[in-house]
């Protein structure tokens, strides 16, 4: 008879080299493990607990729905909780008369919304129309659908033969311009990327234009110059070409406005939704599509050919409407803008350190970049993995940071993202810059 092989751990986790430390409770903005280590929670798990640990109302919302109704088939019926949300998430949206689909997360939204723009125009006798171009620094989820839509190279690089070959465009990035130029006199090169790609693959053949309206994790919150949205904006409505918003991070407060492009009244055809939908409670994602987008598929009485099992869950909806009660009771979204304004003062002080080459975001969405040689803007070495070591050490201080790689050139290029829940104090802000401080003063030692 075979023995079986011991297995260390039964849990297939993301990394089997790796010790996780497991978390037990979380109350506020503070998280606990199993020794009974408290840490702050500077990212909000991955952007998404934006009304903070232990909120009653939105379980008790849950445990009533789970009660009463758990699932719904979403191809033979409607449900209420869903109905309820898509009404209240629609009147949200930047544009008027939205309509909303709900999906069990962020990946899930982006392939829905791919599909959508697909079918849109396949039924509107515009077969060719099938591309989709994305940027280079993004990430818009971990299915196949979606990877092909994302720029950052490190999550692709395995997946290469199995990924859509959809062109990337520069990102807007002026921190290391790709164009070497410097704003305004680029003359926003990097928008005008979106049109020359446009004509190189051929108007009629590229279906949308993926961005996320501020780049979260995969570049450190890349802030764009304040007209390139409106530019973007103006090359997809001349060559018919969906432009579809990607807030599953920036959505629901996260930049101090509803929604990120709202900073640049900017209003997309679809925006895709996820993360602090539901403030983590249970697993929601969503996408909002404009009015002449669902008339289409109305008129022509088209079903979107597209189900997923998990699809207008009641529970994941109640939870989300508790979870936008507090939003708006508490003015979680005017917090973003106060609390991050004060954020990113405190966070200068963090400038003394020769490694910190830039800090930028907006709201409660903020990105730290380390360099080696300030003046030059030189990156580390990807193999020092600096943002790694730094997020270790914060970790042990009892600081949950966000670190990622890559933003300099695909596999160099060291940041820290921090997205704090949206019921953050100064307190907390002071508490959070104390610990980073310390946690730089400690990389410094170990570096130099
Ligand atoms: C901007 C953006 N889009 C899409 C996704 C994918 O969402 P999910 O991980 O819920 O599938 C993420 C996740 O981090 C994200 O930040």
């Amino acid at each position: 008879m075979m023995m079986k092989q011991a297995n260390p751990s039964t849990l297939f986790t993301l990394d089997p080299s790796r010790n996780y430390p497991v978390l037990v409770r979380g109350k506020g903005v503070y998280l606990y493990d199993d020794q009974g280590k408290q840490y702050l929670d500077a990212a909000a798990g991955i952007g998404v607990v934006a009304a903070g640990y232990g909120r009653k109302k939105i379980v008790t919302a849950m445990a009533a729905q789970a009660l009463e109704l758990p699932y719904v088939a979403s191809n033979i019926f409607g449900n209420v909780p869903a109905t309820r949300l898509a009404k209240r998430i629609a009147r949200l949206m930047p544009f008027d008369n939205a309509s909303i689909h709900f999906t069990s997360g962020g990946s899930e939204a982006v392939e829905a919304a791919i599909k959508i723009c697909r079918q849109y125009f396949f039924d509107r006798d515009m077969p060719d129309k099938h591309i989709l171009i994305g940027r280079q620094t993004s990430y818009h989820g971990a299915t196949l659908g979606a990877l092909s839509a994302t720029g950052y190279a490190g999550r692709r690089k395995k997946f290469l033969p199995l990924l859509l070959d959809w062109p990337h465009i520069p990102p807007a990035y002026c921190y290391r311009c790709p164009f070497d130029d410097t704003y305004p006199g680029c003359d926003l090169a990097c928008a005008h990327a979106l049109e020359k790609t446009i004509l190189e693959v051929g108007a009629k053949k590229v279906m949308g234009f993926i961005a996320e309206p501020i780049v979260g994790a995969a570049g450190g919150a890349l802030v764009p110059p304040p007209d390139y949205w409106p530019v973007i904006r103006d090359i997809c409505n001349r060559h018919e070409v969906l432009l579809i918003a990607d807030e599953v991070l920036t959505g629901f407060g996260r930049t101090g406005k509803l929604f990120a492009l709202e900073h640049w009244n900017v209003a997309p055809d679809l925006v895709v939704m996820a993360k602090g939908i539901s403030s983590g409670y249970a697993p929601l994602g969503a996408i909002g599509v404009n009015r002449s987008i669902r008339t289409f598929f109305e008129s022509k009485q088209m079903p979107l050919d597209h189900i997923f099992t998990f699809a207008a869950n009641p529970v994941s909806t109640s939870a989300a409407s508790a979870a936008l009660d507090i939003l708006e009771e508490e003015s979680l979204v005017r917090n973003a803008a106060v609390i991050g304004e004060y954020m990113f003062q405190r966070l200068e002080t963090l400038k003394k350190y020769a490694m910190v080459g830039d800090i930028r975001g907006l709201g409660l969405l903020a990105g730290i970049e380390f360099v080696r040689d300030i003046s030059m803007r030189t990156p580390f070495p990807h193999q020092a993995g600096i943002s790694k070591l730094i997020a270790g050490i914060a970790l042990k201080k009892g600081l949950v940071t966000y670190p990622g790689t890559g933003v300099a050139d695909g596999t160099a290029g060291d940041i820290l993202s921090l997205f704090p829940p949206l019921t953050f104090t100064r307190d907390h802000v002071d508490e959070m810059v104390k610990k980073l401080d310390a946690t730089l003063d400690e990389v410094t030692g170990i570096i130099t």
